[in-house]
């Protein structure tokens, strides 16, 4: 693909054909594996990744703690810099650009990230919170910050009188949302949504995942989302990507994954979702090891010691990211060999209070569309 280096600016045409955005052949290694490591190898934390967002979706990125999806969301936002591969932005290659000629790109690419607590300066009220991007890209006067700040908080469900107060004083779902408002202060068109919800208490975990719907909807969003939950990765995302150790070894449109998936990693994580019967529950289980990052990535087939069909082949030869049908492509040498998928579709929309909820929301919005 060849890709023009000019920055899109705010306001660009958001109808520029092609994707969103698009990573070919990514790579970050780490320094070393640091001082505990023996061998002080380079810790491949994202090794060889391709992937394109279209403009509108949601593609969500899963995997275990360690496979690399933050450090990709960070590469993907130039937080840091890539040891090899390419990220285009709208058509744009961004890969090189120098920090300081990225503000323009800062606009339309925010980040909200897992933790408000963190993310957020306790010192600032959420008036000053959210005017600070605005500040900080010399974006209109006073009388007009202060209204984009009250139709932001609108917008995430808080009111103007939440304005005055600190972010200590908010819930974690109230928190989060001031963490939203804030990324969309500056208009942008990709979003990435780094574990948004995983840190918040799981009876609100549902009212934030339909404010991003909803947000995306209204403000024609695109959005990188993290997630651990697959209940929530199959409410929000239109197609799924699967990350393990450092490289993707399955990506598909969501329907697709959930009802047949190719790989036996992608199997084991939707084995791992909490089933409503413990009949279900013990059917099949695979360890679900903490990783601890790429740093001595087996040779053959990254997957091979824990999966339960290898054969010789996977130990020395690696699988590559091959097309099983439309959209759907996964990386294993005996994808087309393994018996169907026993869909676990009605268990995951079944099980988990977040997964309730969202029903029961989903239940309650028809039931308002009909009434109007
Ligand atoms: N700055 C860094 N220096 C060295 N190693 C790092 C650094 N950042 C990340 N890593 C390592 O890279 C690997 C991938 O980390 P990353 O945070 O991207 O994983 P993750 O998939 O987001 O995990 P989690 O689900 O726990 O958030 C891990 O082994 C991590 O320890
Ligand atoms: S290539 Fe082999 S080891 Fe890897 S996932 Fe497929 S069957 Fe398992
Ligand atoms: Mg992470």
């Amino acid at each position: 693909m060849s890709a023009d280096t000019t920055l899109p600016a705010a306001g660009d045409s958001p109808v520029a054909p092609g994707p969103m955005l698009e990573v070919n052949g990514l790579v970050k290694h780490f320094g070393s594996g640091g001082m505990f490591s023996p061998s002080r190898a380079p810790v491949r934390a994202v090794d060889g990744v391709s992937f394109a967002v279209l403009r509108g979706e949601t593609l969500a990125l899963v995997g275990e703690s360690g496979s690399g999806k933050s450090t990709t969301a960070r590469l993907v936002l130039r937080l840091i810099d890539p040891t090899a591969g390419r990220i285009c932005f709208e058509g744009a290659d961004i890969t090189s650009v120098p920090q300081r000629a990225l503000r323009p790109l800062r606009q339309r690419m925010q980040m909200v990230f897992q933790d408000p607590y963190a993310s957020l300066d306790p010192r600032l009220t959420v008036r000053q919170t959210l005017e600070e991007p605005l500040i900080v890209h010399g974006i209109g006067d006073a009388a007009t910050r202060r209204a984009q700040v009250d139709e932001l908080l609108g917008l995430v469900g808080l009111s103007m009188h939440h304005a005055s107060r600190y972010t200590h004083e908010f819930s974690g779902g109230q928190r989060q949302r001031v963490g939203i408002a804030r990324a969309l202060m500056l208009h942008p068109d990709l979003v990435v949504c780094d574990e948004p919800v995983s840190a918040l208490d799981v009876s609100i975990q549902a009212q934030v995942v339909n404010l991003l719907k909803d947000l995306q909807a209204q403000l024609r969003l695109t959005y990188l989302f993290i997630a651990h939950d697959l209940a929530v990765v199959k409410h929000m995302a239109d197609r799924v990507a699967v990350m393990y150790l450092g490289q993707l070894v399955e990506i598909a449109p969501k329907e697709s994954l959930f009802a047949n998936p190719r790989h036996p990693y992608t199997r084991m994580l939707l084995d791992a979702i909490p089933r409503p019967h413990p009949a279900q529950q013990q059917r099949r289980q695979l360890g679900v090891d903490e990783l601890a990052g790429a740093v001595h990535a087996p040779a053959g087939c990254r997957f091979h010691p824990r999966c339960p069909f290898a054969i010789e082949r996977c130990r020395v030869e690696e699988p590559a990211l091959e097309l099983t049908e439309a959209g759907h492509l996964a990386a294993c040498h005996r994808k087309d060999e393994l018996a169907p998928w026993e869909s676990a579709t009605s268990s995951v929309q079944a099980s988990g209070v977040t997964a309730l909820r969202l029903a029961l929301y989903a239940q309650r919005k028809a039931a308002n569309a009909s009434e109007g």
